[in-house]
């Protein structure tokens, strides 16, 4: 499987566009196309059938230290500056990065790696993007800055391998990947990811905002609301889909890191005593879904943070990752973070301050020598009223991107094999074989020919199944090239009316898979692909 394949596919059939396309494209920003806004729809509705619509609430699942609630939640994008102020990102949610004064573009500072080479008596640490052709970038960069030919290219002496530019302390000697003269790249700066906007009419810091970044702290704010208004006992999952913005430096790689994107986030309240408990069990389940919507064996791995990679607020991160196309071999990408919060975020909105502990940063003071920022001053705690027990509770945060979770789910899907044509000869087709709970279209109804009344036959099937499914019609061209249309959207079933349906009301069957055509009584069409979707 190769990205290129992937991105084309995605443009041709509909899946996804980059937005703005005919004014250049905004790089970070995509939009879903016909195939790709049902694909990724069928991918919030299976998480959230899954993991709150559908839950059990009064058994204790598999796993699990007991039974628990689960309740869904739709907070607003723009909320009270304070919020991001408590939950550490107006101070901490920032990248650092590098301009080049002679270029005007902006990099990343980790993601910039450079070579030292030396040639005609001097000797510069040349740098690109990190990245598989990084190699091949330096090599140009250096020889078109010691305006050297290919055919002389070994007059270059290369020292060292590939190393990160947070290595490296002065930039006098350093050439930017894209400038002609050496240190035009400034020291690295602070960048906050959060985007800014201004509420109302006031155009000054008085109406600041920021578009939210995560979907996690409107579920932490209305922690006490949902408590109330459900009157659940602990422990209780609050979950939330929507759109969250950063202003990354870098995005790349399609839709992995983009500027604008959705999240599927829940936050689970507990008992701290059994939160450790709780991490296990969400980190496990979590993991498990992916695998029972179709991604399988080793594309797919479970990682554990290491203490120097957490969060300021975690106190344990396990990551879901998957091996994506684009990333380097034995490489993989994050899908999911689910972290154990413990309780900061809940104290932090009760009492505005970083504790030392979770945070390590130096908490900020205000001239009158108290934290900056302040708190809701609101009891977030929790009584359980069995024991009497108050405490505030640990928080466990599977933390899912559904437009990430998206991209996994097509790049597993994408599967070139080979098929017979209408004459029998074996074609290379292009399939994508989605589960069929992610397939954007269920089945696609053709009749054989235009002709002796098949299309009104077809046509009666299609629109009694566009109750139920997510159905195609399709009378267009040779069957087999319609078969073909259907395998690149992923469509799971084909039905086909033919000169016997006409008279013993059957149809074929055909599976997008296995390529085996059954006949089927048409009033049964429907009851056998509800049991085959479900299967
Ligand atoms: N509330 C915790 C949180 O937001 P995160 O690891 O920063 O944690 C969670 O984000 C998930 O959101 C990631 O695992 C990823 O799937 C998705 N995500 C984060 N940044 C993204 C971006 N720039 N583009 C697309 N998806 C992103």
């Amino acid at each position: 499987m190769d990205m290129d394949s992937i991105v084309s596919l995605c443009k041709r059939r509909g899946f996804l566009f980059q937005s703005s396309e005919i004014y250049g494209g905004l790089q970070g920003f995509w939009d879903y196309g016909p195939l790709g806004v049902e694909l990724k729809r069928n991918v919030k509705n299976a998480w959230w059938q899954d993991m709150v619509r559908g839950h059990d609430d009064i058994s204790t699942l598999p796993g699990a230290p007991s039974s628990y609630a689960m309740e869904g939640l739709d907070c607003t994008i723009i909320m009270h500056p304070q919020v991001w102020k408590c939950s550490g990102h107006y101070d901490l949610f920032h990248d650092f990065m590098v301009d080049c004064r002679e270029t005007k573009k902006r990099y990343r500072h980790d993601q910039l790696n450079g070579r030292w080479a030396e040639a005609k008596g001097q000797r510069i640490f040349v740098t690109a993007q990190a990245g598989d052709e990084e190699l091949a970038a330096m090599e140009k960069q250096a020889m078109k800055f010691f305006k050297i030919r290919a055919k002389n290219k070994d007059d270059i002496k290369w020292d060292g391998g590939s190393t990160c530019l947070t290595e490296i302390e002065s930039f006098d000697e350093v050439l930017g990947p894209e400038s002609k003269t050496l240190g035009t790249l400034t020291p690295p700066r602070e960048f906050n990811l959060m985007f800014k906007t201004y509420v109302g009419a006031l155009s000054g810091e008085e109406g600041a905002a920021f578009l939210r970044p995560e979907t996690a702290q409107g579920i932490f704010v209305n922690f006490k609301n949902v408590l109330d208004s459900t009157r659940n006992r602990l422990p209780m999952g609050i979950a939330q889909i929507g759109k969250s913005f950063r202003n990354e430096i870098t995005p790349r790689n399609f839709t992995f890191r983009s500027r604008e994107f959705e999240q599927m986030e829940i936050e689970f309240f507990c008992h701290p005593d059994k939160s450790q408990d709780w991490y296990r069990y969400w980190r496990d389940r979590r993991l498990q879904w992916y695998h029972d919507m179709g991604i399988s064996g080793d594309r797919l791995i479970m990682r554990e943070h290491h203490k120097e990679e957490l969060a300021h607020y975690s106190i344990g991160t396990a990551d879901i990752e998957y091996a994506f196309p684009f990333m380097a071999e034995g490489e993989f990408g994050e899908l999911e973070g689910v972290a154990h919060r413990g309780d900061f975020d809940l104290r932090s909105h009760m009492e505005g301050k970083l504790d030392e502990k979770s945070c390590p940063l130096t908490v900020q003071l205000g001239e009158d020598g108290k934290p900056k920022w302040k708190g809701s001053g609101k009891d977030l705690s929790y009584r359980d009223d069995l024991t009497n027990e108050k405490y505030t509770p640990h928080v466990i945060e599977p933390s899912a991107g559904a437009d990430r979770a998206t991209l996994a789910f097509l790049c597993e899907a994408y599967t070139e094999d080979s098929a017979p044509d209408e004459n029998g000869k074996m074609q290379t087709r292009t399939v994508m074989k989605f589960h069929p709970r992610l397939a954007p279209i269920k089945a696609a109804v053709f009749p054989l020919v235009k002709k002796d009344g098949m299309p009104e036959v077809a046509k009666e099937i299609y629109l009694d199944l566009k109750k139920h499914f997510n159905v195609f019609y399709d009378e267009k061209g040779a069957v087999g090239r319609r078969y073909r249309r259907q395998d690149e959207a992923g469509t799971p079933y084909c039905i086909t009316v033919d000169g016997e349906s006409l008279t013993d009301k059957t149809v074929t069957l055909r599976d997008r898979d296995s390529l085996e055509q059954i006949r089927v009584k048409i009033d049964e069409v429907e009851h056998v692909i509800r049991e085959r979707l479900n299967a």
